[in-house]
Formats: C-alpha cells, structure tokens, sequence
C-alpha cells in the first residue's frame, strides 16, 4: 500500500458521492441539452459537462499540483506524480433513457500506475472502491459497511456469463458484431449494462464472470479495472498487447486463459 493510498481514496470518494447527488439531481432534465461527440450515437449531456468541471475542481482544490484527464476535455500534467482519471458519467446513454447503471469514475495513478479507484454507481448509490495491494469492496446504502469482493465462480467458459460493451463508431460495431457472433455460441451468455466502469464492477462482484470491450479509453477503465484486478481477477489485453490496446479483459482466472484465447482469435488485429 503507498502511504498517500488512504488519503487520495477519501478525497476520490468525498468527491464521487458530492457528482453523484448532481448527477442524481440532473436526471429529470438529462435530455434537454445533449450534443453529440465521435458519432452521432455518441452523446454528452449538460450534466456530464458539469459533473467534470465539480470533480476537477475538488480534486484540484485539495491537491493544486496534480495532474488530471477527464472524459469531457479536463487535460493537466501536473507536478506531484498523481494523476486523476475521471469519467463524469460513465453510461451517458443509461443515463439518458434513465437506466439505473450510470456512474461517477475516479481513478488515481501515482507514478503511472493505478493506485486508488472508485465507481459509483449514482441510480443506485452502490459504491465500489479499491486501492492497489488493498483490495476491491462494495458498499451500498442498505448495507454501508463496506465487503470485500472476490470475483465469479464460473470454473469453465461455457459455463461463464461475460458482458462486454461496444463502441461508438461504426467500423468499431461491425467488428464487435462479429466477436459476439463468435463468443455467443461458447458461453452461458451475454451482457451488455452500458457503463465500462460499472461492468468490471460487476465482474469484481461476481455477477458476471468475466467483461471485455475494445477501443475504451483510458477514463473508461482506470477505475473499474483496479477494482476488477484487486478482486482478484485477471486483467490483461490481448497476448503480448498492454491492458487497453484495443482490448480490455477482466476474468475469472479459471476462466482467463480460455477466454484470451478466444479473444485472439475472434478479434481482429
Ligand atoms: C461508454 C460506456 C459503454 C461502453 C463505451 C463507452 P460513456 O462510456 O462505458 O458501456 O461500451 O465504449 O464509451 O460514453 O458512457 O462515458
């Protein structure tokens, strides 16, 4: 554990739960004022916007000489060798149609590396947390007192539920496509919540066994995939490619190998 851990972990939660009420409180009038991004499909709402600008300025306030990249353009280098993450809503589209699975995603990285995540999912309240070498917990507002989380139980991949996500550019979705149409016939499932984050949130829970999507960005995934790792999961890429380029992978380990494999095989290059 690094000796700063705790501290960036109270400021990264203060500071979800403070988004989280904004984000709650902004879900009525989600739909009045919404542009569109890569794609037409890929959308940001008002509230992503002011989401963004509370949580770097919570952040920043607390601690002037860090760095920062956020979703919605915040880009700062920074001097202090931490680095925030953030996704101000994580599942703009959920959140949008008001699909209970959109959350807040701060990440901490000292030196490069991931040290503090949390997601909060901000429909439900459910917290998840994690610090490197600590481990991932969930707390909820019926049961605050936080559990540690240790992943699924799926002993083989066809018996194993795996969600995964899909970008919003339509070469990106053709590709996707054709990845389902080769997993889906191997597995117990498929899932698809809408929120990168809360996704390999989910898997950490064990409420599915394993979660991959290509072509995330780094706000997508910093937060979710330390929780992920430290619920003992496998987080990796593809053989021989870093974690995110293109894909993200969190498994199971009994699961890891066999999914990887097929992973290499069905995507393309
Ligand atoms: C998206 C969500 C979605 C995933 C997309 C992401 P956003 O993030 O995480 O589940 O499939 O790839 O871009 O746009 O809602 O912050």
């Amino acid at each position: 554990l690094l000796p700063e851990s705790e501290s960036l972990l109270a400021l990264a939660v203060a500071t979800a739960r403070e988004a989280g009420e904004l984000v709650r409180s902004g879900r009525a009038t989600a739909g009045d004022d919404v542009a569109v991004k890569s794609s037409p499909v890929d959308v940001v709402t008002a509230v992503d916007t002011a989401c963004e600008h509370l949580v770097v300025g919570r952040l920043l306030g607390a601690r002037p000489d860090d760095g920062v990249l956020g979703e919605e353009g915040a880009e700062r280098a920074g001097t202090s060798g931490v680095r925030w993450v953030v996704d101000p809503i994580d599942g703009t589209v959920n959140f949008l149609y008001d699909l209970p699975a959109y959350a807040v995603s701060i990440a901490a990285e000292v030196d490069g590396v991931a040290a503090v995540g949390v997601v909060l999912n901000a429909a439900t309240g459910e917290l998840f947390t994690a610090v490197a070498g600590g481990g991932a917990f969930l707390s909820t507002p019926t049961a605050p007192d936080p559990v540690r989380l240790t992943g699924g139980r799926a002993t083989s991949l066809e018996h194993s539920l795996v969600a995964t996500g899909f970008g919003y550019r339509v070469e990106r979705r053709r590709a996707q496509g054709a990845v389902v149409a080769g997993l889906l016939p191997r597995v117990r499932d498929i899932r698809r919540h809408g929120s990168a984050a809360l996704e390999l949130c989910a898997a950490a829970a064990g409420r599915v066994d394993a979660y991959y999507e290509a072509g995330l960005e780094p706000w997508d995934h910093a937060a979710g995939a330390l929780v992920a790792a430290e619920a003992g999961l496998v987080v990796a890429g593809l053989p021989g490619r870093p974690v995110g380029d293109p894909l993200v992978v969190a498994a199971a380990p009994e699961i890891a190998e066999d999914l990887l494999a097929l992973l290499a095989e069905l995507h393309p290059a």
